[in-house]
């Protein structure tokens, strides 16, 4: 049993409004919040004083890949060292991907992840991403929603001769999520052209980390996303369109729903702040190290998307957090397409988009709350137990100190990657406290994350988007013409 804890004086904040309230939690969820609340906790209660402080959903990152086995070698950070240096920035849940090999059936895979995530210190759920097409995964695909509690699956349309998937599987595949009640999410690149672009800019003579943003332009990405929004219209799926990092992919996914369809949009922590300069670093290793899919963008597509986070056409952030160390992108020393894709954040998504997007008036503090939490909760169909404070929800809250500084650096970060795509960068607001289960792990600078403590979070099927789209294709079925 847990510890009842009491958090005095701060400021919580929702995504719907903030208000000065004390919060009990007792055995990992919340149960009074207002101004009574200390006042019913049992004796002994732990008390934190948030005075000054804004009370946060705990951050849910719905885009990390832990101990992923990816392009010959394995991510750096496991679930343990991964969930942890996501407590250390406010991040108390992550939702990772099952990623089968081709031909591998989707629930052997399952298996195998849930095993790796035991380990888990921060809550963690998975989306499945399907990689090729036959009855058993059509059979896999019911099983992990209706017994394992998978509500998305994840489609890549990039990676050739890998874990791509080709129109085929895309349609078949979003057809059996839009019966299950699942949200299919896609990986936008166009597939074909990358591995042509490649090619071409190898046999220019570029060969360094240079040539990966070459291979891969933002007309690859938006051809993707407005396919898979296209397919996802015809056949009246939602559809969530992971990492968006250039304004012409936020414009198919604004287009989309200004006609009233579904469809929502991520965005990363890093495509929000970094641009293309890096590749262009002389030092290998450090340019090496940006190499993630797809890659930084010029400047203005920053500018493009936090205004669609802005305008609420993209919902949600993540990190897309997967962590190569320098040997491993030494891999591609030879040629860039070799280099692992991936790049680490888990722990400073909060901090750098607090930083970037309220402390500059972009956000408010709520509707920054919408775009690290409630949102991800929502499409995700785990809200309000995650993403909101209220009585009944999970005991998972940052202290987030508004005035709090820190200069973020590899040298002092909990991810076991050796290097920090925000290296040097200075920001106001972080994590003071992080509470998760209603147990604090994290209190100003002193990590006690535990291996295990995090649980697997079940998502139910058919959350509200399903039961519109349902009376919408009610609504509109055709009738044959009686003759
Ligand atoms: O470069 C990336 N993003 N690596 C992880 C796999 C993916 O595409 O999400
Ligand atoms: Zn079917
Ligand atoms: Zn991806
Ligand atoms: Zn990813």
């Amino acid at each position: 049993m847990n510890q009842a804890l009491v958090i005095r004086g701060g400021t919580v904040v929702n995504a719907d409004r903030e208000q000065t309230a004390d919060l009990l939690c007792v055995d990992g969820r919340i149960v009074a919040l207002g101004a009574d609340a200390a006042a019913q906790a049992p004796a002994g209660a732990q008390t934190l004083d948030a005075s000054g402080q804004y009370i946060l959903p705990g951050g849910i990152d719905p885009h990390t890949h832990m101990q992923l086995p990816f392009m010959g070698t394995v991510t750096a950070d496991d679930f343990f060292t991964g969930t942890a240096a996501g407590l250390a920035g406010g991040t108390t849940s992550i939702i990772d991907f099952v990623i089968p090999d081709p031909q591998e059936p989707p629930m052997a895979a399952y298996r195998k992840w849930r095993g790796w995530a035991e380990k888990s210190a921060a809550d963690y759920g998975f989306h499945v991403a399907i990689t090729w097409w036959s009855e058993q995964v059509h059979a896999d695909m019911g099983q992990l929603v209706q017994e394992e509690g998978v509500n998305s699956f994840k489609h890549f349309m990039a990676y050739k001769n890998a874990i791509m998937c080709d129109d085929e599987t895309l349609v078949n595949s979003f057809q059996r999520a839009l019966e299950l009640g699942a949200m299919p999410t896609v990986h936008a690149e166009n597939g074909e052209l990358v591995y042509r672009l490649q090619q071409d800019v190898a046999k220019k003579g570029i060969t360094g980390p240079e040539g990966h943003p070459l291979a891969r332009p933002p007309l690859v990405e938006a051809e993707a996303a407005q396919r898979a929004i296209a397919i996802a219209e015809v056949l009246g799926v939602p559809i969530y369109v992971v990492h968006v990092s250039c304004q012409e992919a936020a414009d198919a996914i604004a287009r989309a729903r200004a006609r009233g369809q579904r469809v929502y949009g991520e965005v990363l922590a890093g495509h929000l702040l970094i641009d293309d300069s890096v590749y262009r670093d002389p030092d290998f290793a450090r340019a090496a190290a940006h190499v993630m899919s797809p890659p930084f963008r010029p400047k203005a597509h920053q500018e493009a998307l936090w205004r669609g986070l802005q305008s609420g056409q993209l919902q949600t952030t993540a990190t897309d957090h997967c962590v190569f160390c320098a040997a491993q992108k030494a891999m591609g020393q030879k040629n860039f397409a070799h280099i692992p894709n991936g790049t680490g954040g888990v722990e400073e998504r909060m901090a750098v988009i607090w930083d970037a997007g309220v402390n500059s008036g972009r956000l408010t503090p709520s509707e920054f709350v919408a775009i690290t939490s409630a949102n991800a909760a929502r499409l995700f169909n785990i809200y309000p137990r995650k993403g909101f404070i209220g009585a009944g929800a999970d005991a998972d809250l940052v202290l987030w100190d508004p005035e709090g500084t820190k200069t973020i650096s590899a040298k002092t970060q909990h991810s076991k990657g050796d290097f920090n795509i925000f290296e040097g960068r200075s920001v106001r607001g972080i994590a003071a406290h992080t509470v998760s289960q209603g147990r604090v792990v994290y209190a100003n600078g002193e990590l006690r994350a535990e291996p295990g403590r995090g649980r697997y979070i079940a998502r139910p099927a058919f959350g509200a988007n399903f039961q519109a789209l349902q009376k919408r294709a009610r609504h509109l079925a055709p009738a044959a013409v009686a003759r």
